[in-house]
């Protein structure tokens, strides 16, 4: 389709259209191209990749809410090193027309500064570093929440890329302004929100928690009000 007045310049990435596959939710893109036109699509974000493989977590992962779903995959992916050697030239291949930017996390600064390394390929738009996961080396709080810990992130991975660097926050703040400047001053190109809040559900037959992870992620048009609260909140700050 023509969609020429749609096109847009995103953080120095071309987009034919502002849509974009959020990540997690569109695989690697190309799961979906007997379903829709790939070239009608601005950006696939990728499924998150992390330095090794996940399996992503046992038990029951999808829970259907009012208004939205809870999940808790934990970020199942086959790991960066299998993404570039045998899913990034398929993309490349089936998804030519399409910008494609590579969503990651990783357990320690060090380690988000390697991955941002090795995805400074052909192929890849832009990275988008998701820090709503726990910091391994120091007692596990969750990078998103913790301002410094957040630019430390964004620092090491502006060192290792030419790439546009999008942060994506985690709602799960108090205060999503402190977190938006603290990325922007650590040199973040753009930033995402919102992933998905913390949240858990009662199977009230069981009187256990439906999802095996005990808590998930809640997505869906039910958190919509507020991540349109802290976008608003965020673009007043950055
Ligand atoms: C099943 C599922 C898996 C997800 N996996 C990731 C992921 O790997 N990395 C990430 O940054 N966000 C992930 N997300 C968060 C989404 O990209 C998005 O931020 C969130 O779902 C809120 O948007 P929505 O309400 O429009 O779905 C996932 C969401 C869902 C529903």
């Amino acid at each position: 389709m023509n969609f020429e007045r749609l096109a847009t310049d995103f953080a120095g990435i071309k987009l034919k259209t502002p849509v974009m596959g959020a990540s997690g939710t569109f695989g690697f893109g190309i799961e979906y191209k007997d379903f829709l036109d790939l070239g009608d699509v601005g950006a696939i974000i990728s499924k998150g990749l992390t330095p090794l493989p996940r399996p992503g977590n046992t038990g029951v992962r999808v829970a259907e809410t009012p208004g939205g779903m809870l999940n808790c995959i934990g970020l199942e992916n086959p790991g960066i090193d299998v993404f570039l050697r045998d899913i990034l030239p398929r993309v490349q291949q089936e998804a030519s027309e399409t910008a494609f930017i590579a969503n990651f996390s990783a357990g320690t600064v060090e380690e988000y500064g390697m991955m941002a390394a090795k995805l400074d390929v052909d192929g890849v738009d832009g990275v988008e570093v998701n820090i709503s996961c726990p910091n391994v080396k120091e007692g596990g709080i969750v990078f998103g929440t913790d301002p410094r810990a957040a630019a430390a992130v964004t620092e090491a991975v502006k060192k290792n890329t030419k790439k546009p660097v999008i942060v994506k926050l985690s709602p799960n703040v108090t205060d999503i302004a402190l977190m938006a400047r603290a990325v922007e001053e650590a040199g973040a190109d753009a930033i995402a929100l919102i992933n998905t809040l913390t949240g858990m559900v009662i199977d009230t037959r069981t009187w256990q928690p439906l999802l095996g992870n005990i808590t998930g992620g809640l997505s869906g048009p039910a958190v919509k009000p507020i991540a349109v609260r802290m976008v608003w909140q965020a673009a007043q700050a950055v």
